[in-house]
């Protein structure tokens, strides 16, 4: 068995916290995995040709079409993206996006399969740990677990901080901030929130190595998203 890991960061791994966030999950599995890291992959949207109806392979010639293989291959994901404006960013939701070409008629490539969602914000982590949840749950992916932490905005650092009046130092701490070090938000420094990606690494493998039952995962999906779809109308 074999897990997929996806940073969604623009970042370097140095700098990005949803790396940190998802190489935690990952190496608390006790499974092999590949990570795989977006950053500096062209990948676009869904264009809607509809070319993957047929046999659910998407036919844009891009930089996605390279981790099809992988996609499929993998028993689990563990997806993390940053988040940008309040949703998850447009390299990971490009990269989600383009399962569109898994979801067509008996296209369970997917179905059944289980996931870690990981979202890492300037405050929060939440909206796009919920909106990676939402994307595999249209491919019957069930998300075991979301974990969440905040990470460093790029206004501790762009040197316009303590002015900036759009930026999140001014615009949490107030007027006069002074940037520190110690200020500047670091998801691992938050023992709560590795705390929970290992826990969420560790009850993934134990779902898998526990007889994973596809079919049950699967049936258990179609019903919460046929639930959502009709409480959405
Ligand atoms: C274009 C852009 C938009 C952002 N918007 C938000 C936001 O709406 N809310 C938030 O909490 N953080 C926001 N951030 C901050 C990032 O989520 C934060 O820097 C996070 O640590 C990025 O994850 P990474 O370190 O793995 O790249 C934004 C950052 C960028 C570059």
């Amino acid at each position: 068995m074999k897990i997929l890991g996806v940073v969604g960061s623009a970042r370097k791994q140095s700098r990005s916290g949803v790396y940190r966030l998802v190489s935690t999950v990952l190496e608390n599995t006790g499974m092999e995995y590949d990570l795989v890291h977006l950053a500096g992959k062209k990948i676009s949207g869904c264009i809607a040709c509809l070319g993957c109806v047929k046999d659910n392979i998407c036919q844009v010639d891009d930089d996605l079409a390279a981790l099809r293989d992988q996609i499929v291959a993998a028993d689990a994901y563990v997806i993390g993206a940053p988040n940008y404006y309040s949703t998850l960013s447009v390299l990971t939701h490009a990269f989600l996006e383009r399962w569109f070409q898994f979801r067509h008629q008996e296209g369970n490539t997917l179905w059944g399969k289980l996931a870690v969602a990981v979202g890492v914000g300037g405050t929060s982590g939440r909206f796009p740990a919920d909106a990676i949840e939402t994307f595999l749950g249209y491919n019957f992916v069930e998300t075991v677990a979301k974990v969440t932490g905040q990470g460093a905005a790029s206004c501790f650092s762009c040197g316009y901080g303590e002015t900036c009046k759009v930026g999140i130092p001014l615009m949490v701490y107030g007027e006069g901030v002074k940037i520190t070090d110690d200020m500047i938000p670091d998801v691992a420094q938050q023992p709560e929130v590795v705390q929970a990606a290992a826990e969420a690494g560790r009850l993934l493998g134990e779902r898998l190595r526990r007889g994973h039952d596809r079919q049950s995962v699967t049936a258990a999906m179609q019903q919460k998203m046929m639930e959502m779809m009709a409480h959405s109308a």
